[in-house]
């Protein structure tokens, strides 16, 4: 009981729902969102994103939440106050934060590198064929980059739940918002002649994005959207990672946990929406069709410089301004994902939250050091089992989210579904006095929907299933 009274909670509901929507919203929603949506036939993803959000969604985020809230206690130990036999579960959930945060704080790393540059008015030299390439294989530093991404995430964690990253959070996601919207409004407006003569305008662009191309569509095509926009939601609302059951364990029993978690919903659906908005429209129209194949790193770091390039004078601002918007969206998830293990090992291990993320800390900057030299003197390339082929960074990436975050979220349906019962969450919801919505949803779906498109979507990642 003494530890329950400890620890720390969010001030206030927004608090809570900022800082939750600044973990979810992150690379995912600005790299992987938009070149999903782009190559599954726009439209037809965001309609399934959007159910798959206020379904399977919505039924994974309540189920974290409510589990942190209820158990006031961080993944490597909520699991297990349910069902001792459970213990494991938490041990996989708190492994998946510790895995993500070294290569994540490395791309925090890359971003801070581009923002830089812009801010320097070198954003030229960023267009240049080869330059991302030849910074990360460089010596020193994308290593410099990472320690300060790192450094500044540690900050926010060492100072703790409210004068760290409920503040932050304050502070950071209005200002992410208001870059977002404006970035989305200026790519409307462009419009480029090329060397052909050919006129596109980013109008046009927007129609690639939101109309649904369902010329090809065929019975596989459509699953394997509906898998491609699962996956992304997965990622993307920091579900299975052990972020939300920490973020819910500093929720205070009298908040209205149904509102918060529709509002975390909405910012993370319109957030990654709108970073379609912003890139689909600015790509096609300086580089059409063709450009827009590029996902993932490709995406960012040389496609869009190519793009803001392009703009002449202006594309330094724009490109300064859309990095300082992923340097932020990067920082919230960032934080997120270490709290999730300093809380863990404050929980378990009974430390301080100094000593927590100092070792947290160490961890991640050990293993994210190794992951700069997988790309210089520790190169190599390893084939994945879903048929890729990458670096040290893609295989923990691979380990994470493809293997052990549909482990997480299959056991989290499993246990709750099945072992103690929906309802235990449902009244967990109610606690406050306020009606939870989608009552019946979220029982059909954690106990039949929500794992039977887990194992789906987790045996086509492991390669397994190849007809979809
Ligand atoms: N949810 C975070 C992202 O989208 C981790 O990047």
């Amino acid at each position: 009981m003494e530890k329950h009274l400890k620890r720390n909670s969010f001030k206030g509901s927004l608090g809570f729902v900022l800082a939750a929507a600044g973990s979810a919203v992150g690379l995912g929603n600005i790299w992987r969102f938009p070149y999903l949506a782009a190559k599954d036939g726009g439209g037809l993803f965001l309609v399934l994103y959007i159910i798959l959000a206020l379904t399977f969604g919505f039924t994974l985020l309540t189920t974290e939440i409510a589990i942190g809230r209820k158990t006031k206690q961080s993944p490597l130990t909520a699991y297990g106050q349910f069902k001792k036999k459970w213990k494991w579960l938490g041990v996989v959930a708190c492994l998946v934060p510790v895995i993500i945060m070294p290569y994540y704080c490395v791309i925090g790393g890359w971003v801070l590198k581009y923002f830089l540059a812009y801010l320097t008015g070198q954003g030229t030299a960023l267009a240049a064929d080869n330059y991302f390439t030849s910074f990360i294989t460089s010596d020193i530093e994308p290593i410099v980059m990472l320690i300060l991404f790192l450094g500044a995430s540690a900050f926010v964690v060492f100072r703790g739940v409210n004068k760290g990253i409920e503040s932050f959070s304050k502070v950071i996601m209005p200002a992410l918002l208001l870059l977002v919207v404006a970035i989305a409004v200026f790519s409307l407006t462009l419009s480029h002649t090329d060397s052909n003569g050919a006129t596109r305008t980013g109008l046009e662009g927007l129609k690639v994005y939101v109309i649904p191309d369902l010329s090809d569509l065929t019975v596989k095509s459509f699953f394997s959207t509906l898998l491609d926009a699962m996956g992304q939601l997965f990622f993307s609302l920091s579900v299975a990672m052990g972020i939300m059951i920490t973020y819910g364990s500093y929720v205070r029993d009298d908040a209205n946990l149904n509102k918060s978690i529709n509002q975390i919903e909405i910012f993370d659906t319109v957030v990654a929406f709108l970073a379609g908005v912003m890139i689909i429209p600015a790509v096609y129209t300086f580089s059409g069709i063709e450009g827009m194949d590029a996902s993932g790193p490709s995406l960012m770091f040389i496609s869009l410089p190519k793009v803001f390039a392009a703009m002449g004078f202006a594309g330094n601002i724009v490109g300064c301004l859309f990095f300082a918007m992923v340097l932020f969206a990067a920082l919230t998830s960032a934080v997120s994902v270490m709290e999730a293990v300093v809380s863990s090992l404050m929980d378990n291990f009974k430390l301080s939250r100094v000593k927590s993320a100092s070792i947290e800390g160490i961890i991640a900057l050990v293993v994210g050091i190794l992951v700069c030299l997988g790309y210089n003197i520790m190169y190599f390339e390893a084939s994945l089992p879903n048929g890729t082929t990458g670096q040290l960074l893609d295989i923990m990436d691979y380990i994470s989210n493809n293997i052990l975050m549909p482990i997480v979220a299959i056991g989290t349906c499993v246990l709750i579904g099945w072992i103690v019962k929906p309802k235990t969450i449902i009244d967990e919801v109610e606690k406050s006095g306020t009606k939870m919505g989608r009552k019946r949803l979220y029982t059909v779906m954690i106990k039949f929907v929500a794992p039977a498109m887990l194992v789906l979507l987790f045996l086509k990642s492991v390669g397994i299933l190849t007809v979809i």
